[in-house]
């Protein structure tokens, strides 16, 4: 049997059987992608004759009260230099640092915003590091506040095992201060750059003499990496907030590695749904191409992350010119400058790409992977 069969089949019981043909709504979501995303696969990056067909499939989901289940809370020093007191995870509830808002459905994490400090010391904060580690993925996390204000550097990013630089980084959503753009950055070895010509909507971060830093070896300029500022000016910071945040996505696979960020008022569809098709998202705010960058060798085992420093190697060098009051170190003495250095994440979730192997030909007849195809039909019998 083919997947056209199959499809024939569907219908036939929805148009003979109206009562039933609403769980095959489910069908209906996945067999236009069999068509759109085997063409996408036509790429650079396989040579493969036979291109095909692939589906983003749930692999994990982190909400809810289970959030933290599958996080490690850091509490080493600040690698970034931050003056941070990154607290364990039974600090982190019994302070409310880290909870999940039942009224709401919502997680939180923040830095301490109710103790006073003498200058020079370590405010309290969360850094948290998930247990499973990922090789390729498409990351989707809906949120309605990343952290902001003057001396705050949060980040919410991934990270390979092994020895930084050379597993590589991926920051998705990272800011300073007050700053309203996100900056999305690449840290690998040698040998991955940014290239200028391909697709994405943001501008690349230039060096301090005005010109765009393409090379992602983190090793150079400073532990710089190389980075794409979004033109969104809520896509950070007070504006972000103020718009009910939104949604992020990362895909990485070997076609590379790309950025969208949506306001919560134009989330895609197909997102909300839980069933993502980053081909129909238009252009990614950034992306990093194959050509220039192999996706799957300079980024291998990472984890996710999601932290909140203070001052600190960006923070804190960019205080003086920041426009912000005094100096970093003075600003970390009042709690009530942190009030809005807090995560609020509705939630994480990752799907895995599955290929279904097998030739396309002309009548559109797949060789389908039975496991693929069962776990369909289990989703149309569960009716989602
Ligand atoms: C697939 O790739 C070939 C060779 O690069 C190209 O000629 C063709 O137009 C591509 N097809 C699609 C649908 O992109
Ligand atoms: C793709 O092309 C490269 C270089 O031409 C070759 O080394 C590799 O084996 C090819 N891969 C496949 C899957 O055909
Ligand atoms: C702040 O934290 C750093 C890193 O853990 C530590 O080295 C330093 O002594 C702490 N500072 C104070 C004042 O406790
Ligand atoms: C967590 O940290 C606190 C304060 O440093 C310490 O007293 C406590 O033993 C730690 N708990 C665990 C489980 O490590
Ligand atoms: C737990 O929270 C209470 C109230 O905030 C605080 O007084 C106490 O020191 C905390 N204990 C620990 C181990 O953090
Ligand atoms: C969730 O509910 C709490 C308590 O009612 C409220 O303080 C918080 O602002 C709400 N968060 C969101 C994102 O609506
Ligand atoms: C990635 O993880 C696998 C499984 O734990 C391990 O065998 C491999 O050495 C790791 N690769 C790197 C580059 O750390
Ligand atoms: C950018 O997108 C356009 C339109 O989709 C396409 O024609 C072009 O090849 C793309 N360029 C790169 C470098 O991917
Ligand atoms: C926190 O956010 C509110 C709402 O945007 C703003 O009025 C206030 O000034 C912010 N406070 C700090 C310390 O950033
Ligand atoms: C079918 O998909 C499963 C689940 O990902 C995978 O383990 C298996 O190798 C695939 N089978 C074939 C024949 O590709």
């Amino acid at each position: 049997m083919n997947l056209y069969c199959y499809d024939l089949l569907i219908l036939l019981i929805a148009a003979t059987e109206p009562a039933l043909a609403s769980p095959f709504s489910s069908l209906a979501r996945f067999w236009p992608r069999f068509s759109a995303q085997s063409l996408a696969t036509n790429s650079t990056t396989t040579n493969s004759t036979t291109p095909s067909a692939f589906i983003w499939l749930p692999q994990d989901e982190y909400s809810g009260k289970t959030f933290f289940d599958r996080f490690e809370f850091y509490t080493g020093p600040d690698p970034t230099r931050g003056t941070v007191n990154y607290v364990n995870s039974s600090v982190a509830f019994n302070n409310s640092l880290a909870y999940f808002e039942a009224a709401n459905n919502t997680v939180v994490m923040k830095g301490d915003d109710t103790t006073w400090l003498p200058e020079g010391q370590n405010r309290s904060s969360v850094r948290i590091s998930s247990i499973a580690q990922y090789n390729t993925g498409l990351f989707i996390l809906d949120l309605n506040q990343a952290p902001w204000g003057c001396g705050v550097w949060p980040a919410f990013w991934t990270v390979g095992g092994g020895q930084w630089p050379y597993t590589g980084e991926i920051d998705i959503i990272e800011g300073v201060h007050d700053n309203e753009h996100n900056q999305v950055t690449w840290h690998t070895g040698p040998g991955c750059t940014l290239s200028l010509e391909s697709n994405y909507t943001g501008s690349v971060v230039t060096d301090n003499k005005g010109v765009p830093n393409l090379d992602c070896d983190g090793n150079l300029n400073g532990n710089a990496g190389c980075g794409i500022t979004e033109w969104s000016k809520a896509s950070y910071g007070p504006f972000f907030a103020a718009s009910g945040g939104g949604v992020f996505a990362m895909k990485w696979d070997e076609t590379g590695i790309a950025v969208w960020s949506f306001y919560r008022s134009a989330i895609p569809g197909d997102i909300t749904k839980g069933d993502p098709n980053p081909a129909n998202w238009g252009t990614p705010v950034a992306s990093l191409a194959p050509a220039t960058c192999d996706p799957i060798a300079f980024f291998v085992n990472h984890s996710i992350i999601f932290d909140i420093t203070f001052c600190g190697d960006w923070a804190g060098n960019s205080y003086a010119t920041s426009g912000c009051p005094g100096s970093c170190s003075t600003r970390l003495m009042d709690p009530s400058n942190f009030v809005n250095a807090s995560w609020s994440i509705n939630s994480l979730k990752v799907y895995k790409k599955q290929i279904i192997n097998g030739r396309i030909s002309a009548a559109l007849a797949i060789e389908p992977n039975w496991t693929i195809l069962g776990a369909i039909v289990l989703s149309l019998v569960l009716g989602y």
